[in-house]
């Protein structure tokens, strides 16, 4: 296993994604929880992540020093490869001095020595592109390390001490933007860690469960789920690790998909057996968004019934000691603090089901630390078919935010319509997995058109198609005409209410995925 210790840099979580995309089980533990996880997991390599902090701040986080010592292979990353020079005798110099101001972006280095790192990816004298972020630099390094490669703002970028396989990178070979960074990572763990990349999501599956497990003990958990792959994969996990103890609630909020929710009972109930609640509480949530316009009020209102509905059915339930969510790490911020720590802050992305305090239950996140793509392996591990781990995403607050404007019935139900013929195009068309999210808008503008000898005065229907890799940026999916044509001409035709059809031709940014 390889130990990542954490300085709350901002991609921690994707060291620790590259390195079980290597096939090898890792933990990422707090610095201050370092030595513990040492201790515990008596780990084959060590990784030293960024940091927002800098190593000649006062206070900043230092390694347990204990780790220097135990002759296990460790890499450190930016701040890491910083503070291990600080440590072991070397000299790190604060940023904007006057003649140094950092280096951010894209950058690059010249290899100047061969290093175990490089086997088989670096040669000497090449030079290549890489991710550097940083303010401070190393201005002399630790002994017994040497410099193997350089860029033009820091001498050291990359430093090795081949003897106690020590190494140290001023940039951050876990980001996308250093290519051949993933495969440096691959060396370190495989090539100098000596670990065979034989690790599978079968395994993740089966760590999870025991922890789980460990959590949860004899407590009943609740999981709210959404018709989604991430809650459905949450949930399907954690009744392999605990039955019956779980029960799912599915709340028809009356903002879903066509057929969503005929879906989610027949994959729950008939096909995994799950203790499964479905609370109609369409006309709730209708009465309650009648008159409402305001896209943020229009989020807060759901966040808020929705944890409202949660909070009866828990309590028709004779109550649970645990909230199950699908959480994943880009939905999570986490950062640690500096001087205490572990202290967490979560600051969540859109309503990731709102979360008020006035919840009073614990937390069971089982894919907090993994990625879309990761989650939809686990699916298909734990028996998902690859049309259901395909989905699109699809937002908590549903058809609202593609609502723009007043939300009501009849609208969701004109909507429903039209997302479903284009989606059953865009199946058609094999194009769907290509796609991050497609989906219908219905606006609260209407056109004036002609369908036969009769003038029309109905809604207009926006069509949005995107790709994208972690929903973050995106950019328009490139129909061709003819494929639009067919929608707009289908959409006309079949969904009462829509006269006109157009298509949203706006990245992200600056526009979001979502409309509202
Ligand atoms: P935006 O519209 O911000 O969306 O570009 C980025 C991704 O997040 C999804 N999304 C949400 N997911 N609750 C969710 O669970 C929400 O409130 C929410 N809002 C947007 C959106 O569908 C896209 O995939």
């Amino acid at each position: 296993t390889i130990l990542i210790v954490d300085f709350g840099s901002q991609v921690t979580q994707l060291i620790a994604r590259r390195v079980r995309e290597a096939g090898v089980y890792c933990e990422i533990a707090p610095f201050s929880l370092a030595e513990d996880a040492y201790r515990r997991m008596q780990p084959k390599g060590i990784i030293l992540s960024g940091s927002p902090a800098g190593v000649p701040e006062e206070g900043s986080p230092r390694v347990p020093q204990i780790l220097f010592e135990a002759g296990v292979p460790i890499l450190g990353i930016c701040y890491g490869q910083q503070v291990m020079t600080h440590q072991l005798g070397g000299t790190v110099e604060a940023g904007s001095n006057g003649e140094w101001d950092g280096e951010f972006g894209r950058a690059f280095i010249t290899v100047t020595e061969d290093c175990a790192l490089f086997d088989g990816l670096w040669s000497v004298g090449e030079r290549h592109q890489v991710w550097m972020s940083h303010g401070d630099k190393v201005s002399k390094f630790a002994p017994g390390f040497e410099i193997v490669a350089v860029s033009d703002g820091a001498p050291f970028a990359v430093i090795a001490d081949e003897k106690r396989r020590f190494y140290g990178t001023q940039f951050h070979p876990e980001v996308a933007h250093t290519p051949n960074g993933a495969r440096l990572i691959a060396n370190f763990v495989h090539k100098v860690c000596g670990l065979a990349g034989d690790w599978t999501m079968a395994a993740y599956r089966d760590t999870k469960v025991a922890e789980i497990r460990q959590q949860v003990g004899t407590g009943r958990v609740i999981c709210g789920l959404s018709g989604g792959v991430d809650s459905s994969v949450a949930a399907i996990l954690i009744h392999e690790a605990i039955g019956d103890q779980l029960t799912c609630v599915f709340v028809d909020h009356g903002l879903l998909r066509l057929n969503e929710r005929e879906q989610v009972e027949t994959l729950f109930r008939d096909h995994y057996n799950i203790p499964l609640v479905v609370v109609d509480a369409e006309e709730r949530f209708m009465n309650g968004l009648a008159g409402v316009t305001d896209p943020e009020a229009k989020r807060k209102f759901i966040g808020g019934e929705f944890i409202a509905v949660f909070e009866e059915e828990a309590k028709k339930l004779g109550g649970a000691d645990f909230l199950a969510q699908g959480t994943l790490y880009p939905d999570v911020i986490e950062s640690v603090s500096f001087t205490g720590g572990p202290s967490v802050t979560i600051k969540s992305h859109h309503n990731v089901g709102g979360l008020p305090e006035r919840m009073n239950m614990k937390l069971v996140e089982p894919l907090r630390e993994l990625f879309k793509d990761e989650v939809r392996e686990l699916g298909r591990e734990l028996g998902l078919n690859d049309q259901f781990v395909g989905r699109h995403p699809f937002p908590g607050p549903g058809l609202a935010i593609r609502i723009p404007g007043e939300v009501s019935k009849e609208r969701c139900d004109i909507l429903r319509k039209a997302d479903a013929v284009y989606l059953e195009e865009i199946r058609n068309a094999g194009l769907y997995d290509a796609i991050w999210q497609a989906f219908a808008v219905l606006l609260p503008v209407k056109t004036v058109g002609v369908m036969g000898d009769y003038r029309t005065y109905d809604h207009v229907c926006a069509l949005r198609a995107v790709t994208s890799v972690d929903g973050m940026t995106a950019d328009i999916y490139p129909f061709d005409a003819a494929f639009l044509s067919r929608c707009a001409t289908r959409i006309i035709n079949e969904v009462k209410g829509i006269n006109r059809v157009v298509y949203d031709h706006t990245s992200k940014p600056p526009g979001t995925i979502e409309w509202e």
